[in-house]
């Protein structure tokens, strides 16, 4: 699919905290009512939005593009930080006319805003009428069939097991070339300034074989990359015996495990012409296994989002990321020994994080210095209520040195994906045609390996296909490139 936020190479700070958000388009079926989503947030929620969309869809829901004609209107909320809350408060806002003259319209806030404030969202904003968190979207159709009967509704339980694996997802999001794949949900870590292990509840992971049964059925329907989703993937652990009910110790039998660098193998081997990626590496976990899998099947693309958050060991510490300075450091050589220089690594960053200094700030810069990102998603600090950060630290970096310091790797960024797109300029590369460039319809875009995006000719080429590239320009957010087959 398109990366809705991830589309953004090099984001200001207004945009990083800005959220974008994307709707359901047009499916209709004749059944009687219409259903509209909004979703905010992480490439989780939008793949989410694709389940939530196939549940509705078997109690008698068409999706619609238009607000106007929707008799329910779900907005798949995020939390991560306090603007992507506000931003669906204001739009909860601009819902409130139309349900004025529409009483009978049911609104559903869903996700991780509705997980973090449950009842109070029902309190705090009077036109919803159901409130419900991400484990418990099968009750759904219930609970809306409730709020048509005048009865508001919450279910914001969190689930141990729940993986939605027998639900085939409406693929709202999709170019109809790349999709979504969640392996798994939750997240176990407990980075201090984060409110997803709130919102998401445990980690758990699918039924390997479900992942594949979803990979091949996309492939079988033209889809050409599959994205494996997860907050942490190189956590994904699957045992047949312990059907994943809990999380599995020392003792246990390894040859039974199927951990993710065998299920990446086992997705990459559903055809070399479908090329499989993955989000999001978490640098503690990340394997040479893994690493070694990439490099063994071609179709698996050369590219990791590791996000690092800071450059600096105290702070990052802190942030109870359990990693410090080296140990990334060692891990980003490992993949260029294994991977090559060529391989895209990109990064989430965080600036203005409790009690940084100007000296623990210049540790990110060097590091990226160092790294030489091709691309970053850049964020200043903002305290959730409820995490660790918010309960042990004080937040105490001034906005305008956060926003100055988020410049200040804005820049940095700038100036990293310049030099790494120049090497590429010469080369020649394989890139998979996602659709037409957003300038003009006489040129097509596609993506290397490396996740970056490449401006072709239209030619005779269409969405769907590979095509054989050399670069012959560039800027520091996208590369050019002159067709060769
Ligand atoms: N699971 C992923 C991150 C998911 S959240 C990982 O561990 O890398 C996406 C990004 O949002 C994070 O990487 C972090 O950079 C940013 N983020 C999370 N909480 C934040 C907060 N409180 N303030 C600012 N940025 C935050
Ligand atoms: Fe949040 Fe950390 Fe989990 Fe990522 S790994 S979702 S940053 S707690
Ligand atoms: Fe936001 Fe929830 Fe994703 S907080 S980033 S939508 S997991």
């Amino acid at each position: 699919m398109e990366n809705i936020i991830k589309d953004i190479d090099i984001i200001s700070a207004e945009e990083a905290q800005a959220c974008d958000y994307k709707t359901t388009e047009d499916e209709n079926t004749g059944k009687a009512k219409k259903l509209y989503i909004e979703s905010y947030g992480c490439q989780m929620n939008f793949s989410d939005s694709e389940i939530v969309a196939s549940i509705m869809k078997d109690n008698g829901f068409d999706t619609t593009s238009d607000f106007q004609q929707a008799d329910v209107i779900f907005l798949n909320t995020c939390s991560i930080r306090e603007k992507a809350e506000l931003t669906v408060r204001k739009r909860l806002s601009q819902f409130n006319n139309i349900k004025k003259n529409k009483p009978e319209l049911t609104i559903g806030v869903l996700g991780c805003m509705a997980e973090r404030l449950k009842e109070k969202l029902l309190e705090e904003e009077k036109l919803v009428d159901v409130v419900v968190g991400p484990d418990a979207y099968r009750d759904l159709p219930n609970l809306v069939s409730e709020a048509e009967d005048g009865n508001k509704g919450v279910n914001t339980f969190l689930s141990r097991e729940e993986t939605y694996a027998d639900i085939s997802p409406v693929r709202l999001n999709s170019n109809g070339v790349s999709a979504f794949i969640s392996i798994m949900r939750g997240c176990d870590n407990m980075c201090s300034f984060c409110v997803v292990p709130f919102t998401r509840g445990r980690e758990r992971s699918r039924d390997p074989h479900s992942v594949v049964r979803e990979a091949q059925e996309l492939f079988d329907k033209g889809f050409k990359e599959v994205t494996l989703l997860g907050q942490n993937v190189d956590s994904y652990k699957w045992s047949p015996e312990e059907n994943n009910k809990a999380r599995l110790n020392k003792k246990d039998d390894v040859s039974t495990i199927i951990n993710f660098a065998h299920l990446l193998e086992m997705v990459a081997q559903v055809s070399p012409k479908l090329r499989v990626r993955f989000s999001t590496s978490h640098p503690k976990d990340i394997t040479d296994e893994v690493l070694h899998t990439m490099k063994k099947y071609d179709n698996i693309c050369n590219y990791i989002h590791l996000p690092v958050q800071s450059g600096n060991s105290r702070v990052l510490e802190m942030m109870n990321r359990t990693y410090d300075r080296a140990w990334y450091l060692e891990r980003v050589s490992k993949i260029r020994e294994i991977l090559g220089e060529e391989c895209g690594i990109s990064s989430d960053m965080i600036t203005g994080f409790c009690s940084e200094t100007e000296e623990e700030h210049q540790d990110t810069l060097t590091l990226m210095d160092i790294v030489k990102y091709d691309f970053s998603y850049m964020f200043y600090y903002s305290e959730r209520p409820g995490t660790l950060a918010a309960k042990k630290y004080v937040d105490d970096i001034p906005l305008e040195v956060k926003k100055r310091r988020l410049n200040d790797i804005i820049q940095k960024q700038s100036q990293l994906s310049e030099e790494r797109n120049k090497l590429d300029v010469g080369k020649i590369q394989e890139i998979l045609i996602e659709g037409a460039s957003k300038r003009s319809e006489e040129q097509l875009r596609g993506r290397n390996s490396a996740n970056k995006m490449v401006i072709v000719n239209k030619g005779n080429l269409k969405k769907g296909d590979y095509a054989l590239v050399k670069i012959t320009d560039c800027t520091p957010a996208t590369l050019f490139g002159e067709v060769i087959s």
